[in-house]
C-alpha cells in the first residue's frame, strides 16, 4: 500500500548507522530495509509459532514491549512502529501510563552515548486525540463487540514527543506524507477518510 512504501522511506533513513537493533511489536511485518542491518532482534507479545526461532540476522523472540526481556544498554537502536496505539488498558489515562512505561523500556535496553529510538505512529489532530480520551471506554466497547481487529488508542504528535524529549532530552519528529490508501482498524480505506497522520520521532540516547 502506498502509504506504507513512505513510511518504509523514512524508517530506512533513521535506521542508517545501527548495528543491532530491537524491533520492538516487529509483528514480523519488517516495513524496512532488514539487509542493512548486521544485526536485527524482533520482539513481540505474540509468535508465529509457525516461522523458524531466526531467518538470516533476524532472532524472534516473544516478550512484551512493558518489560522488554533484555539488560540495560543492550541495543544501538530501537524501532517501536505502529505499535504504541496497540498498548492498551481499561481507560485513556491507562493507556497514557503504558505509552510511558514502554517508552522508558526502550530508553533503558538502548545504549548511552548515541544509541536511537525511532518511533513511527499514526497521529491524531489534539481535538480529536481529545475527544478520543473523553470517549475510550463507549468507543472500546463498541469495537471489541462489532469488529474482530482490537481496540486502539492513538496519540496526538505532541503526546509522543512530550514524552520522548522528557525521557531522552531531544526528540525529532517529522510528519510523514500519506499516500492514498491506508489501513484503519484493519481495513484498507481511501486516507483522505481517515483523521490520523503518520509521523516519524526520532531520539538519542545522550
Ligand atoms: C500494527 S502491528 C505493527 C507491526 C510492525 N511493527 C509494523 O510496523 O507494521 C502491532 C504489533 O504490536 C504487537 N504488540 C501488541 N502489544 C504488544 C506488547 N505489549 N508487546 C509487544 N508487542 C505487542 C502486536 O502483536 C502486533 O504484532
Amino acid at each position: 500500500m502506498d502509504s506504507y512504501q513512505i513510511i518504509k522511506t523514512y524508517i530506512d533513513r533513521n535506521l542508517k548507522g545501527i548495528d543491532h537493533l530491537c524491533d520492538i511489536g516487529s509483528g514480523g511485518v519488517f516495513n524496512y530495509s532488514t539487509g542493512a542491518l548486521a544485526q536485527i532482534t524482533a520482539l513481540d507479545l505474540f509468535l508465529d509459532k509457525k516461522k523458524k526461532p531466526s531467518e538470516g540476522n533476524i532472532l524472534f523472540i516473544q516478550g512484551s514491549a512493558l518489560e522488554i526481556p533484555f539488560p540495560d544498554q543492550t541495543f544501538d537502536g530501537v524501532l517501536l512502529s505502529m505499535v504504541l496505539h496497540h498498548l492498551t488498558g481499561e481507560s485513556a489515562a491507562e493507556c497514557q501510563n503504558n505509552l510511558k512505561v514502554a517508552l522508558k523500556e526502550a530508553h533503558r535496553v538502548l545504549k548511552s552515548g548515541g544509541g536511537t529510538c525511532v518511533v513511527v505512529e499514526s497521529c491524531l489532530p489534539p481535538l480529536i486525540y481529545g475527544l478520543e480520551s473523553i470517549m475510550y471506554p463507549v468507543t472500546t466497547c463498541l469495537i471489541d463487540a462489532m469488529l474482530s481487529h482490537p481496540a486502539t488508542f492513538l496519540y496526538s504528535a505532541g503526546k509522543i514527543q512530550n514524552e520522548m524529549e522528557r525521557l531522552f532530552g531531544n526528540c525529532k519528529m517529522e510528519k510523514i506524507p500519506r499516500g492514498y490508501w491506508q489501513l484503519f482498524l484493519g481495513f484498507k480505506v481511501p486516507t483522505m477518510l481517515v483523521p490520523s497522520f503518520p509521523h516519524i520521532f526520532v531520539s538519542s540516547k545522550i
